[in-house]
């Protein structure tokens, strides 16, 4: 089931959030459960925070757990496998943690644990609250900041490097877009990287580069941190302003997981362009005072397909700049590439392949015209 729209009124972004979150777990939770005995939820910064709804349906502890509960269900019917669900919850703030802690001890088919405290005093005892699930146990860390301070990536690497694990972090991209070049904040952002570089190649680079730079440097560190072995990211604009509020880092050591999070980002971006007309047309209407039609929330709005063009442009680029340093692409790699790109799919890196006539596709069968992943197929320069 989808969150409730009308729970988001003046916070869209956080619907896109909840949305894409409860869309990935389901799909998670099933392939997962396929093999694994547990399925331990793990949620860093877990609220509630601005819901709406009494019953708390519009946080992201709710949703996730009714997902994963769907994705037991199924698991059970498929596979005939018993999946056992396990939370972890962390919250700072005193009443928000009443509230969270008195919705967990209602849950009576999940193993739920909740700590009062800061994210980053509470990584050995999530830790070995992960340990403490099957033997064959998975987990998944949602980061869910309000800033970037909080997760210092040394700090939470331990979570990170769990051995069966993902990981997905909300990065204030716009905020630290913002803040990163002032000198107050420096020892915020050399916690966040676990490096002084991003602070200082980002002075050298315009304004328009900055964000890239940014969300592919942090990916880059967390994959690095927590040995994974694929990272992506979905991007989450304002609802009503042509402007990034926050990235989604995704981290995993699975590609079909990798698959998993583009679909749950096409899903997303799918609801995009209604949802922030309605917000933008609402915004509007706030500031004039004058009414307006309701096909006027239609005006379709070119931002994200700027974005996607830009994002689009830079993995072509570097997919191009891999062929001609190797000589000989595996396929698989192109791919692994492109889906590090917010707004990328496998369909867009197949058509770039067929449409460029200067790469050839080596390996593919007689009747096969685009290459597949772990076919060992390659692509070269003509
Ligand atoms: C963006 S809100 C979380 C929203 C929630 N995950 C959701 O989507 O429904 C961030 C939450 O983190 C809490 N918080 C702030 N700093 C924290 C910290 N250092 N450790 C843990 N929680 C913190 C805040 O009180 C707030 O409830």
């Amino acid at each position: 089931m989808k969150p409730e729209l009308s729970n988001y009124r003046g916070r869209e972004q956080t619907y896109f959030k909840h949305l894409f979150l409860g869309n990935y777990l389901i799909q998670c939770g099933i392939k997962v459960g396929s093999r694994a005995d547990s399925f331990t939820y793990i949620e860093g910064f877990s609220g509630p925070w601005r819901n709406e709804s009494q019953k708390l349906e519009d946080t992201s502890f709710s949703i996730a757990l009714s997902r994963l509960r769907e994705a037991r269900d199924t698991v059970k019917k498929t596979f005939g496998r018993d999946l056992r669900l396990r939370a972890y919850f962390i919250e700072k703030d005193p009443e928000a943690y009443r509230r969270l802690n008195a919705y967990a001890s209602e849950q009576r088919d999940i193993e739920i644990k909740t700590k009062r405290s800061t994210f980053e005093e509470s990584i050995s005892e999530a830790v070995a609250f992960a340990q403490g699930g099957a033997t064959s146990n998975f987990t998944f860390t949602f980061v869910d900041p309000t800033s970037w301070r909080g997760f210092a990536l040394r700090r939470v690497s331990p979570l990170l490097s769990l051995k069966w694990s993902e990981c997905l972090i909300n990065l204030q991209t716009g905020f630290i877009k913002r803040f990163i070049t002032i000198r107050e904040s420096h020892q915020s952002f050399l916690e966040l990287f676990d490096s002084s570089e991003p602070m200082e190649v980002v002075l050298g680079l315009a304004e328009d580069d900055r964000e890239e730079y940014i969300i592919r440097e942090y990916a880059r560190r967390v994959h690095l941190a927590g040995r994974f072995d694929y990272d992506s990211a979905a991007v989450v604009p304002r609802p009503d302003k042509e402007r990034i509020q926050f990235h989604l880092i995704y981290l995993t050591r699975s590609r079909k997981g990798v698959s998993a999070f583009k679909d749950a980002e096409k899903s997303m971006v799918e609801e995009m362009p209604g949802i922030r007309g309605r917000a933008k047309q609402r915004r509007r209407v706030e500031q004039s005072g004058q009414q307006e039609f309701q096909a006027m929330a239609e005006t379709p709005s070119l931002y994200l397909d700027r974005i996607a063009a830009r994002c689009r442009g830079a993995a072509w680029k570097q997919i191009q700049q891999e062929i001609e340093k190797s000589q000989r692409l595996p396929y698989d790699r192109a791919f692994d590439i492109a889906m590090t790109y917010p707004l990328v799919w496998e369909q867009h890196l197949k058509e770039w392949i067929l449409e460029n006539s200067s790469i050839v596709i080596d390996g593919l069968g007689p009747k096969e015209r685009v290459p597949k992943i772990g076919k060992g197929h390659a692509l070269r320069l003509k």
